[in-house]
């Protein structure tokens, strides 16, 4: 089955063409960042109108690359929330509009599902599996029992990881989109500062991250006000800190605590070197877990990921 995915929720324009969930044909991904840096974040507006402008031709190049054309197409898979509404809505009449046209099977994915299939592309899932999803507007546990079963056995409380990182990133001066940076830059430093560890209830697994985003605000402006020098690579080695070792220990106790066979990681935030290090480490200790992780490509935004999981909403609905 050959499955024309395409993603426009926040700052990336994309389409792909992947057959059987997996085997990618064409991955097309035109990134706006370049748009956004300026302002130090995503700007909706912004977003919309280079959706409009880009859509026909990231859609035409998905084509044109795999050297197919509409009636080729079995299946339109688009993702329909969350994420910033009218960028949504550009990818969404496209989609509609290519089905219409061409008569096409169309379904609207969750974004969210779109990054745990990220990680059918290289591997597949042994059931029960366990997903981290950590995004810039997620930061989720999610139990697979089977394909397109998802559970929700935790979730942030406040701020997702991803958006804190660009949040901390961005006060210590590291331009849009901060968190890859952070990441290098921890690379270069030590976990030196004291910053908490907030796991709430050990036994629960829900996260909150606002009150760490809030005690590097207090550390760098209590330096600040003392004269005293910051050193960027390691406060950001410390935050890292902070923030793997919470997720890696939830996930670690939940696999356990549900038998899991598969660990897999999802998001934007699954690029985090630290954090793959982190549970690599940890997931290797559990007797017969497999640790999934999708490549760096389609750990951020891309329709690759939204075309896999699009596959098996349909396949899952026609049962
Ligand atoms: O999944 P994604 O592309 O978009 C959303 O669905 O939100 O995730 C983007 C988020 C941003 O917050 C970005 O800073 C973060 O993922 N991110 C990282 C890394 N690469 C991307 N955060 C930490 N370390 C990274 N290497
Ligand atoms: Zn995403």
């Amino acid at each position: 089955m050959l499955v024309l995915g395409i993603e426009t929720s926040c700052d990336e324009t994309a389409a792909a063409i992947v057959k059987d969930g997996r085997e990618v044909i064409s991955d097309v991904v035109y990134t706006q960042i370049a748009a956004h840096k300026e302002y130090g974040g995503v700007v909706p507006e912004i977003a919309s109108r280079n959706h409009l402008m880009k859509i026909t031709l990231v859609i035409e190049e998905a084509f044109s690359r795999a050297g197919m054309r509409l009636s080729d197409i079995n299946l339109i898979a688009v993702t329909s929330r969350p994420g910033l509404i009218g960028s949504l809505l550009v990818g969404i009449n496209a989609a509609g509009a290519l089905a219409l046209a061409g008569d096409k099977a169309l379904v609207e994915v969750n974004h969210i599902h779109g990054h745990i299939y990220a990680n059918y592309i290289e591997e597949d899932f042994r059931f029960p599996t366990l997903a981290l999803i950590v995004s810039g507007g997620h930061t989720e546990l999610v139990l697979m029992r089977d394909h397109f079963e998802f559970e929700l056995i935790g979730q942030t409380l406040d701020d997702a990881v991803g958006e804190c990182y660009d949040k901390v990133g961005r006060l210590i001066g590291l331009e849009y989109p901060a968190g890859p940076e952070l990441d290098k830059l921890a690379q270069t430093g030590k976990a030196t500062y004291d910053l908490p560890l907030i796991y709430l209830d050990k036994d629960k697994y829900d996260f909150s991250f606002s009150g760490l985003k809030t005690a590097v605000l207090n550390l760098v402006n209590t330096k600040k006000m003392r004269g005293e020098e910051i050193s960027r690579a390691d406060l950001a080695a410390s935050f890292q800190h902070s923030v793997v070792r919470v997720l890696v220990d939830k996930t670690i106790s939940a696999a356990r605590k549900f038998n899991v066979k598969q660990i897999i990681l999802a998001g934007g935030v699954a690029a985090n070197r630290g954090l793959r290090t982190a549970m690599k480490a940890e997931a290797d200790k559990l007797d017969d877990v497999a640790l999934t992780m999708p490549s760096l490509r389609y750990c951020t935004d891309n329709a690759v990921m939204i075309a896999a999981a699009g596959y098996f909403q349909y396949k899952t609905l026609s049962k």
